[in-house]
């Protein structure tokens, strides 16, 4: 049973600069990981249709891109971080864009940290966990790319993101099969439902 039905999804505009925000009056869920991590490919899955640009090449997605779902609620596609192959001003610049989002959107309900299940966290995404917490918005893992191993191999990863995560949920993905696209939704949703305790937001 799919319980999330799209009868709808805009583009609704892309930031390039801190603050350059288009004005949007829904609960935003923003989807954040490393470049090439599947970030853009998630969002298609979840929302059944190519929307969100993906490359097999790590530095697609360069903006912040709003998409705004069934008029409700906006998805929120954030460059990725980690990608060596931009200058390093660059680099700079893309961290600056997607912290100031993270920090100063008033919309903001939850952040959803996608990581490779064959690579699970490392420092950046400790460092994002980190940063997440401290501006108390509410963030959820997600190891994607899960038809890339086999199964027994998903459920030994797993235990180990587990693990490491210390009670924080982790759901596992793919946008290759589907796998896991309900339960994501489910706790879009739920997210969605809570209503927001940050007082600190200001944009
Ligand atoms: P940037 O915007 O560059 O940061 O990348 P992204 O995180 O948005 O990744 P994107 O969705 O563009 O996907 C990167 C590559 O991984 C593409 O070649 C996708 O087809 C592939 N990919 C994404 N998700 C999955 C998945 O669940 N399974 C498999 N097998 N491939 C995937
Ligand atoms: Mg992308």
């Amino acid at each position: 049973m799919d319980l999330m039905k799209i009868s709808s999804v805009e583009f609704a505009g892309a930031a390039a600069q801190p603050g350059g925000y288009p004005k949007l009056p829904h609960p935003e869920i923003a989807f954040a990981g490393r470049s090439n991590v599947g970030k853009s490919s998630l969002i298609n899955r979840l929302l059944d249709r190519q929307i969100a640009r993906t490359s097999s090449t790590p530095g697609r997605t360069r903006q912040v891109n709003f998409f705004v779902v069934n008029n409700t609620l906006t998805f929120v596609d954030l460059p990725g971080y980690g990608y060596a192959q931009v200058s390093k001003q660059e680099r700079g610049q893309w961290q600056k864009l997607i912290e100031e989002y993270l920090t100063h959107s008033r919309n903001l309900r939850g952040v959803v940290i996608i990581v490779d299940i064959r690579r699970g966290l490392e420092e950046e995404e400790e460092a994002l966990c980190d940063f997440l917490s401290h501006h108390q918005r509410p963030f959820l893992l997600v190891a994607t790319k899960c038809d890339k191993l086999k199964r027994a191999q998903v459920e030994q990863q797993r235990k180990t993101l587990t693990a490491q995560l210390d009670g924080h949920p982790l759901l596992l993905f793919s946008a290759q099969d589907g796998s896991g696209k309900e339960e994501l939704w489910n706790e879009l949703l739920a997210v969605i439902a809570h209503k927001p305790s940050s007082s600190h937001a200001h944009a």
